[in-house]
């Protein structure tokens, strides 16, 4: 299958190459990024991260994308898309998910990635309905989710205290086909 990748106004969405992960894991391997993922990763972590999003690619054809900037080629983060697979969670719901570098931040960047990934989630991917997952302490992923329109789903939480032991609750949003089609389409 040819490589992935799909352009927006300012970011290039594409599969991983080899080269990305050193500054991938540079940028954003540190205290404030991962302060609700678990915190920063050792040697291990980062590995069995690499392997899981390169498996979402081989096991969908879609994953949490590497983000390029189109201007210079930096690598920003990730965005994109897999099939949930938090125990506990909507397992095989389409999700969206996100992770930027500090200095790309407040920027819209996010936004931008985000928008095309639930594009692509709809439009090509043949999703009905795209799910987002963080925890309440992590304002701004919800925030996000908030202004992409994305409505809140208390009946999809659980419990899992793996990111934030003192509220062990993944918060869940939603935004479906007919309603991203309506804002946004
Ligand atoms: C979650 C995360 C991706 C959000 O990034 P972000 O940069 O805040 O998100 P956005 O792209 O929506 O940018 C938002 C801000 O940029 C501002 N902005 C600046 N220039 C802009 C432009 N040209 N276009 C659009 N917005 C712009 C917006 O006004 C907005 O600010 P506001 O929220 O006060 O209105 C980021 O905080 C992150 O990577 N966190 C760490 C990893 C993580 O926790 N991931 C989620 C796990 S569940």
């Amino acid at each position: 299958m040819a490589d992935f990748t799909h352009r927006t106004e300012r970011l290039v969405l594409r599969d991983w190459r080899d080269e990305d992960w050193e500054p991938f894991w540079r940028h954003t391997n540190t205290p404030a990024v991962m302060r609700w993922l678990g915190g920063v990763l050792g040697e291990q972590g980062m590995v069995a991260a690499q392997e899981r999003l390169l498996s979402y690619t081989r096991d969908h054809g879609h994953t949490f994308w590497a983000v390029e900037r189109a201007d210079d080629g930096e690598i920003l983060g990730f965005c994109g898309l897999k099939r949930c697979n938090q125990k506990g969670g909507p397992i095989g719901m389409m999700e969206v998910g996100w992770r930027l570098r500090e200095d790309a931040w407040g920027k819209g960047y996010a936004k931008e990635a985000a928008i095309a990934s639930l594009d692509l989630a709809f439009s090509r991917f043949d999703a009905d309905e795209v799910v987002a997952l963080t925890v309440n302490g992590n304002t701004g992923s919800w925030g996000l989710m908030e202004r992409l329109g994305m409505r809140r789903r208390k009946d999809l939480d659980f419990e899992d205290a793996t990111w934030d032991t003192e509220d062990p609750v993944m918060i869940v949003y939603s935004i479906d086909r007919a309603d991203w089609e309506a804002s946004h389409g």
